[in-house]
């Protein structure tokens, strides 16, 4: 696996792939790996030819009292990881390389990304938007690969791929768990012990919801049910806990259509997020 750090060598390496008729599968990612990003690899590696990965802590997707400068940063070890998985080509810029100075455009996917996520993290859509946006269009690849753990930033990234025109497919992927059910994330690092003890309780009771809405209960209810489950479990805080359309992320009004649980929690330090399908 090559490294690179600049947009030029990025689109040369990709060109000459091209020139061989190989199709390319694109798996963005801020490091800190676990089996959830893998597995991205993974499903990359069986759908297209080759396979580059990104690695860029992004950090027009943190506001000023977030964790950029704890965030988990090993390149040594993701490097390892990548090639492990047979990664094919690894993009890694700095900063610059990414924003170069006087930069000013960003990509701004309206409602979806007001909602939910958006409410507590105004400007993390944003950040996310444009920076997936750039990504997309470095390498233009045939297929692009995301977690549904991450559900709403996946549902924001198809719509700015539809309305950009831009020619790929947008692959979701399942969320990897760990055995106790705890959704794998970078941000897991920051738990202590008792907190470890404590997180599988999110995704059990999201689970709960799910389960009790798809055999008819109240949703609302039941959210407000999860919110106090958790508080009693030691979450600190609930940004909150909702049931809504799978495809818009609105309250959900025809219980004929297909919905999703979604939450997010404070662990001590950490902030947990998680969704399941009804
Ligand atoms: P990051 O949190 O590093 O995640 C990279 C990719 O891995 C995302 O598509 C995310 O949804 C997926 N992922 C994370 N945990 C997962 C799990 N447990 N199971 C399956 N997939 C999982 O998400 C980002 O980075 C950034 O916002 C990014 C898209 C790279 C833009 O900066």
């Amino acid at each position: 696996m090559d490294t690179v750090r600049t947009v030029d060598a990025l689109r040369t390496r990709i060109s000459k792939w091209r020139g061989t008729g190989a199709t390319v599968g694109l798996v963005p990612t801020m490091g800190g790996l676990h089996d959830g990003h893998l597995s991205l690899i993974r499903a990359a590696k069986g759908q297209t030819d080759l396979t580059v990965a990104t690695l860029f802590v992004n950090p027009a997707q943190f506001a000023l009292d977030e964790d950029l400068n704890a965030y988990p940063r090993d390149e040594a070890r993701d490097l390892e990881l990548f090639v492990a998985e047979g990664t094919d080509l690894l993009f890694a810029p700095d900063v610059e390389e990414m924003y170069p100075v006087g930069h000013t455009t960003e990509v701004h996917v309206q409602g979806l990304s007001q909602i939910l996520e958006g409410e507590f993290r105004p400007r993390f859509f944003l950040g996310v938007a444009t920076v997936v946006s750039k990504l997309l269009l470095q390498v233009l690849p045939d297929a692009a690969f995301f977690g549904e753990k991450d559900y709403q930033q996946l549902l924001v990234i198809r719509r700015l791929a539809c309305d950009l025109n831009i020619p790929v497919e947008i692959v979701g992927a399942p969320t990897k768990r760990e055995a106790n059910g705890l959704a794998m994330s970078s941000r897991n690092q920051y738990l202590n012990e008792r907190e470890r003890r404590a997180a599988p309780t999110l995704y059990a009771t999201i689970n709960q919801v799910a389960e009790s809405v798809r055999d008819g209960a109240d949703a609302d209810k039941r959210c407000r049910w999860a919110v106090s489950r958790l508080t009693e479990a030691g979450f600190r805080q609930v940004d909150y806990v909702a049931c809504r359309d799978a495809e818009t992320l609105e309250p959900v009004e025809d219980s004929s259509r297909p919905a999703r649980v979604l939450a997010a929690a404070w662990l001590g330090k950490a902030r947990l997020i998680d969704n399941v399908a009804v």
